[in-house]
C-alpha cells in the first residue's frame, strides 16, 4: 500500500480508500482476502480509527469490500481476475473476425504512398490549436459550417454546379445517407435500383422495409420505361459512371429519366461515386446540375478520392427537400465527428484535396495502362468501359481461369458481373476488373516475363 501524505490537501480517508481499491484493482488483493481491522489499520498508519472506518464504508458502497459480522472485513471484488479473464477472451484474433468482412467493398485500396499523411497531420493539429474548445460544441445537423461551404466550392469548380452550403447535408458515409434519404422521402415509396449495381442497395432498402424494384439496364444504363412499368417513384442511379459496368449515361437516357421523374412527385438520386477519376475527355456533368425541376437528390463520397475509412459523404438538396430534412430529419446529431469535419474543411479549402486527386490520378492512369496491357494478353479477352472509375469489365470465355490466376498474384480483384444482379445469373464469361489495389510491380513482372 501506498504511504498516505498527511501534508495532502486530500482527505486522509479518500487517500486510504484509493490505495486500497487501487490495490484490489490491480490484483494485488484478491477475492477473499481480509483486510486488516480499524483499529490495526490505524495503528499500522498513525491515523484515527474514524479515517479507516469512513475509507471502509465508501470502499464497502462502492461494492470493493463486504463487511462480515464479528468475523471482518473481505474483499469482494475480483477485478485483477476480471482483467485476465478480459485479456485471454481477447488474445489473438479480434473476435469473429471471419465473420465480419471489412467493410466498403468497390472503393480503392489506396497505397500509404497516396496519402498524404503529413498535411493531415498538420491540418488537424492546426485545427485542435486554433479552434481550442470551441471543437467540443457540437455541429450543426448537416454538418459544419466550414466543411459545407468546402464541398460547394469543390462542387463549383469540378462538377460545374453551385450549391448553397446549407442544403449539402454531410453524414457518416454514403450507405447512412441512405438510410436517411429513406426517412426523407418516405417509406410509402417505391425505389428502384440498377440491376446490376451495388450490391448493397437492396440489403439497405430491404432492412428498412420499403419496397424497391430491380430495374434492368440496357447500354445507356436505366430503363425509363421499366421505371414506369414498376411504379417506382425514386429511381437510384449513377448516371456519370456506373458501378460496376461503368456504363456512362448518355444525354437521350437523361433526359428520358427526367421526363419520368417530372410527373407525380418523383425522385432521382443521383449516385455520383466515382465521377472524379475519368480518364480521357471531360468530367461528365451531373443530372443535379441542370435540373431545374428539383427532382434530382446528389450524393457523393471521400470513400473513393481520400481512403474508404474516412466515412464522410454528402447529399445536395433541393430547396424544397432542404426543408423537409430541416423539419423532418433536423434533430439528428451530426453522424461525422467535428475533428475530421474541420480537417477536411481545410484539406478542400486550402487546395490540398484537388491535388491529391491530381496525384491520384497519375499513379492510377499509370497502373490502367499496365492492367489494360494484361488483360488484352489473354487470348479472346475483350474489355469495355474502361474510361473511368478503377474498374471495367471484361469478357473472356477461353481465358478466364489464367487470367483470375495472375490478376490475383497482382491485387487486381476479378468479380464474375453475375454476383452483381439480383438474380446472379447471366452476364456470362464477364467479369469486373477491379484495380483499386493493383500492385503495379508484380504486373510489370508477368508482362516482362
Ligand atoms: C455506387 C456506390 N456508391 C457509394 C459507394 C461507397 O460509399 P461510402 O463508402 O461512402 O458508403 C460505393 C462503393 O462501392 C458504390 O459502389
Amino acid at each position: 500500500m501506498r504511504a498516505l501524505d498527511k501534508n495532502s490537501a486530500k482527505p486522509l480517508y479518500e487517500q486510504l480508500y484509493e490505495n486500497i481499491r487501487d490495490d484490489i484493482l490491480s490484483g494485488k488483493m484478491s477475492e477473499g482476502e481480509k483486510l486488516p481491522s480499524k483499529r490495526a489499520l490505524a495503528e499500522q498508519q498513525q491515523i484515527s480509527v474514524v479515517t479507516v472506518e469512513n475509507a471502509y464504508s465508501q470502499l464497502i458502497a462502492e461494492g470493493y469490500v463486504r463487511a462480515a459480522e464479528r468475523s471482518g472485513y473481505y474483499v469482494q471484488y475480483s477485478g485483477g481476475a476480471v482483467e485476465t479473464q478480459y485479456a485471454e477472451l481477447t488474445r489473438g484474433e479480434f473476435p469473429n473476425s471471419e465473420k465480419e468482412e471489412p467493410s466498403g467493398e468497390g472503393a480503392f485500396e489506396p497505397s500509404a504512398g497516396d496519402f498524404p499523411f503529413s498535411v493531415w497531420t498538420r491540418l488537424m493539429r492546426s485545427v485542435i490549436l486554433e479552434k481550442g474548445t470551441a471543437l467540443l460544441q457540437p455541429v450543426r445537423s448537416g454538418g459544419a459550417e466550414e466543411l459545407r461551404r468546402a464541398i460547394s466550392g469543390y462542387l463549383y469548380r469540378a462538377r460545374g454546379f453551385y450549391q448553397p452550403p446549407e442544403r449539402i447535408i454531410t453524414g457518416a458515409g454514403t450507405e447512412y445517407l441512405y438510410n436517411l434519404l429513406i426517412q426523407l422521402l418516405g417509406r410509402d415509396k417505391v425505389y428502384g435500383i440498377e440491376d446490376p449495381g451495388y450490391e448493397k442497395l437492396p440489403k439497405i432498402y430491404e432492412l428498412n422495409g420499403v419496397r424497391f424494384e430491380y430495374i434492368p439496364l440496357d447500354g445507356s444504363g436505366m430503363s425509363a420505361d421499366a421505371l414506369y412499368e414498376k411504379r417506382v417513384d425514386a429511381a437510384h442511379i449513377s448516371p456519370a459512371h456506373h458501378y460496376p459496368t461503368g456504363i456512362v449515361m448518355p444525354i437521350s437516357r437523361r433526359r428520358e429519366i427526367m421526363r419520368w421523374a417530372e410527373g407525380c412527385g418523383r425522385y432521382v438520386i443521383e449516385d455520383d461515386y466515382d465521377s472524379e477519376l475519368r480518364w480521357s475527355g471531360k468530367p461528365v456533368p451531373t443530372m443535379f446540375g441542370s435540373d431545374a425541376t428539383g427532382r434530382v437528390i446528389y450524393m457523393n463520397t471521400f470513400s473513393q478520392t481520400i481512403a474508404p475509412s474516412v466515412r464522410i459523404s454528402y447529399m445536395c438538396l433541393s430547396e424544397e427537400l432542404y426543408g423537409l430534412w430541416r423539419e423532418k430529419l433536423g434533430f439528428y446529431a451530426c453522424s461525422v465527428p467535428a475533428f475530421e469535419q474541420y480537417t477536411l474543411a481545410r484539406f478542400i479549402s486550402e487546395g490540398y484535396f484537388e491535388r491529391h486527386i491530381n496525384r491520384t490520378k497519375k499513379r492510377f492512369r499509370r497502373v490502367r495502362e499496365l492492367v489494360l496491357q494484361l488483360i488484352s494478353r489473354y487470348p479472346g479477352s475483350v474489355i469495355s468501359e474502361e474510361n473511368a472509375g478503377l474498374h471495367f469489365t471484361v469478357e473472356a470465355v477461353e481465358s478466364a481461369p489464367q487470367m483470375i490466376a495472375d490478376c490475383t498474384k497482382c491485387g487486381i480483384k476479378i468479380t464474375p458481373l453475375s454476383q452483381y444482379y439480383s438474380d446472379k445469373k447471366g452476364a456470362e464469361g464477364l467479369f469486373v476488373v477491379n484495380y483499386g489495389g493493383a500492385v503495379e510491380q508484380r504486373i510489370s513482372e508477368i508482362l516482362g516475363a
